[in-house]
């Protein structure tokens, strides 16, 4: 089974991940994994922090030759802005104790997390609700990507949404302009607008928010199971695309939208197969790769909703922790639109997961066994009639 831990603060060291359960054999370079970091660190309207951390993960443990070992990947992406919080996240005491953050900020995990952990200082929540811990889940992401990456599939996201400009790409995805976009938007007419609403909400001391659709192409069919809730695929993808920093709303294929529609509206037909190098067809993709909690080997396709920044800079009235006194809420340097980024990390947890049910599938402690039996498993996927099960 694949699972992952991470740790680290916002301003610390550095962020620390762990990913077990990869199998021995996966051809794994820090090249590659560093290449999906810098995509999330790139995006109009990101702020200063992205200036300054270019970041990096040094593989630590389970790499040998360019070679997976089947033993824990242990991962560190060092924070180069430690340099300057050295004094106020020492890990040992200082002489002078550092000035505690009290004036909390209303959209974040300051007030909640300051009750429940029992703290007088805000920095002492926020350092790890930051969104920075993202990156080692890109990191890990990475790793899981490059594995099924072996299996055929293919990871992308795009912006259909920023501050209330809804993109229309027609036809099919270039994901190349994507990628080149500074808001990762299919629509060039978009684009613009979207630009122009993230520099609005500058100018205003705002922020925006929007809607991200990741994309999976090849999933093989039958990746998680209708048979107990917990092994829903539908149910794996949307949790841990909803544990992404202030992500709102997850919709799988038509979702909120097909609530208006009939079910002949809805649902995808089931045709005769024209295409031979596929098992089955189907007329339209509107479940988006899941039926019954399984993927139903169409592309996987998820939406999810970000909510704009928290943090102001014009900022929203509070209340300080200490004193119960109004005042105006912290403001730390921050980003005025993340939805970009928020694609790039919705693409590693969807691998992740996906990894995860892919190797509960498969299994196999080396490539080559879990490519038998991937091998193997796809011979029998098709109509009984026609041979090809076994
Ligand atoms: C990639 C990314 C970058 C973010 N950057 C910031 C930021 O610079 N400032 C900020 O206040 N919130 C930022 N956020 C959002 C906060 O992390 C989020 O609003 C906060 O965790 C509370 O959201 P929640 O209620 O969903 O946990 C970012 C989120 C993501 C996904």
């Amino acid at each position: 089974m694949l699972r992952f831990l991470t740790a680290g603060e916002s301003h610390g060291k550095g962020l620390t991940v762990i990913v077990e359960g990869v199998p021995a054999g996966l051809p794994l370079d820090e090249a590659y994994i560093r290449a999906q970091l810098a995509r999330r660190q790139r995006g109009y309207g990101r702020g200063g922090r992205m200036q300054i951390e270019q970041d990096y993960a040094e593989i630590l443990s389970g790499v040998r030759q360019g070679l997976t070992l089947g033993t824990p990947i242990a991962m560190l992406v060092r924070n180069k802005d430690w340099e300057n919080w050295q004094e106020v996240m020492s890990i040992t005491p200082t002489e002078e104790p550092p000035k505690a953050v009290t004036r909390l900020r209303p959209g974040h995990a300051d007030l909640a997390g300051a009750m429940k952990y029992g703290q007088s200082d805000v920095r002492n929540i926020l350092e790890r609700a930051s969104a920075r811990e993202t990156a080692a889940r890109v990191a890990a992401g990475a790793v899981a990507r490059r594995f099924l990456g072996e299996f055929g599939m293919a990871f992308h996201s795009h912006v259909t949404c920023i501050g209330g400009v809804w993109a229309r790409p027609q036809g099919a995805i270039d994901w190349a302009r994507v990628e080149e976009s500074p808001v990762h938007c299919a629509d060039p007419e978009a684009e613009r607008q979207m630009m122009e609403a993230i520099d609005a909400a500058k100018e205003a001391g705002d922020t925006v928010g929007g809607v991200v659709q990741v994309m999976v192409e090849n999933v093989p069919i039958g990746l998680g199971s209708h048979v107990q809730w917990d092994r829903r695929l539908d149910g794996l993808i949307a949790q841990a695309l909803m544990s992404i920093n202030a992500v709102k709303a997850v919709s799988i294929g038509d979702g909120w939208e097909s609530a208006n529609w009939r079910g002949s509206q809805t649902h995808d037909v089931i045709e005769p197969v024209t295409d031979p190098s596929r098992p089955w067809q189907r007329k339209t993709n509107r479940a988006g790769g899941t039926e019954g909690g399984m993927s139903d080997g169409m592309s996987l396709v998820v939406s999810f909703a970000v909510k704009p920044i928290s943090t102001l800079s014009k900022p929203l009235p509070s209340v300080d922790l200490a004193t119960g006194e109004t005042v105006q809420a912290h403001y730390e340097r921050s980003d005025v639109c993340q939805v970009p980024a928020a694609g790039v990390i919705g693409e590693a947890m969807a691998a992740l997961v996906l990894a995860r049910c892919f190797l509960e599938k498969f299994g196999g402690d080396h490539l080559e066994e879990t490519r038998r039996n991937f091998t193997a498993y796809m011979k029998t996927v098709g109509p009984r009639g026609r041979g090809q099960h076994v």
